[in-house]
């Protein structure tokens, strides 16, 4: 029997079993990470190694840089998670790797490992979406959510407002024109000279800050749930170029409370009307900027106005992690979709 047909036994007898075990491996920027996810919501472990110091001499994510620390990190995370569960390879049921979207040699790193080690193992390999890898880390902090909700999706690469529907399947019904959400927050942390990662930065600054002294644009997008940032962008760009050039010191804390306050107020109206006219009563947030303490905040007051209940991941599922690839690897293992040997990166990877 070739390793494809007594792997879609293997993974069909899985579906039967009380206890699947995945260990998860995540690799599509600068994180290297691993996790073993019980069941699908249960973290047995969660390692990150961060690569943050490797690039802030950069101002900025360097591909070859990535990958290399990819390379030498992923035997030791994934070792660790494992030695944190207290199990070893033999009791892993699957292993599930970031197939895209992302760099492409830093996904090929995660990819590369993990098929060799399903082969090794003679264990199912499972391809993730990082996309729904950062929506399924709600189920890590809800164990009992089930779909269908709405999620916004807010990332370095994505914003998109998306239906999470039974049978978990995903419907796009609002997404970015241009910038995505936490891309903009990095240009615009950039502009101000904060070190990269600028987002988490300008998120902190913004909270001495007076978010009403300076106004910016409120854009308008051709879908009534999409987004816009890249006005808002040049917008602010402007902004500061015209104090620096009538030699004003930049007030910087004021500069990123107005700035967060524009870009979590498009995020919040439209996923505000697209759950009003869509009859969504239940909203989660997935992606790096859930992170942002404004966006919770504003998010939860709005939700809780209009009588919607709202999930937010813990902070350390927010960002990227191994443990939001494992839980959506499981349900990728019930559907029974299983990868084989043939899998590859796909930096450009679409969930729909
Ligand atoms: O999901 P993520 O870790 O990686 C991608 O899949 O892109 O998201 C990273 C993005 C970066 O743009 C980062 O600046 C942004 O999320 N981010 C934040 C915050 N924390 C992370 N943006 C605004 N406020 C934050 N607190
Ligand atoms: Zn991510």
């Amino acid at each position: 029997m070739s390793y494809i047909e007594r792997i879609k036994q293997g993974a069909d007898a899985l579906r039967e079993r009380k206890v699947v075990r995945i260990l998860a491996i995540e690799s599509s920027c600068d994180e290297t990470a691993a996790a073993v996810i019980e069941n699908g919501r249960g973290v047995l472990s969660d390692v990150v190694y961060s690569q943050i110091d490797l690039h802030t001499l950069y101002g900025g994510v360097v591909p070859e840089i990535a990958s290399r620390a990819h390379v030498e990190e992923v035997g030791p995370v994934v070792r660790r998670a494992l030695s944190e569960a207290g199990i070893g390879f033999a009791d892993i049921d699957a292993v599930a790797v970031t197939a895209g979207p992302g760099l492409v040699g830093a996904l090929l790193v995660g990819v590369s490992y993990a098929k060799g080690l399903a082969f090794a193992l003679d264990k199912p390999l499972v391809a993730v979406n990082h996309i729904e890898g950062h929506i399924c880390a709600n189920y890590l902090t809800y164990a009992a959510l089930k779909p269908p909700f709405l999620c916004l999706v807010v990332s370095g690469g994505h914003s998109h407002l998306m239906q999470v529907e039974v049978g978990d399947s995903y419907r796009l019904i609002g997404c970015t024109q241009d910038d995505a959400a936490g891309e903009a927050f990095d240009k615009a942390a950039r502009v101000l000279g904060l070190p990269y990662p600028g987002g988490p930065r300008l998120d902190a600054i913004a909270e001495e800050g007076d978010a009403l002294r300076f106004s910016l644009p409120t854009p308008h997008t051709q879908g009534r749930f999409d987004y816009s940032f890249s006005g808002l962008k040049t917008a602010f760009i402007n902004l500061t170029h015209q104090m620096k050039q009538r030699g004003e010191a930049l007030p910087v804390a004021d500069l990123t409370a107005c700035f967060r306050h524009a870009v979590v107020e498009q995020l919040v109206d439209r996923a505000m009307l697209a759950a009003g006219e869509l009859g969504e009563t239940r909203l989660a947030l997935a992606g790096g900027v859930a992170a942002n303490k404004l966006l919770r905040r504003r998010l939860q007051a709005a939700c809780d106005e209009r009588g919607i209940t709202l999930y937010l991941p813990e902070l350390k599922y927010c960002g990227d992690n191994a443990a939001m690839i494992g839980a959506a690897a499981y349900l990728r293992l019930m559907h029974g979709q299983v990868a084989d040997m043939r899998l590859n990166a796909n930096p450009a990877l679409r969930l729909v």
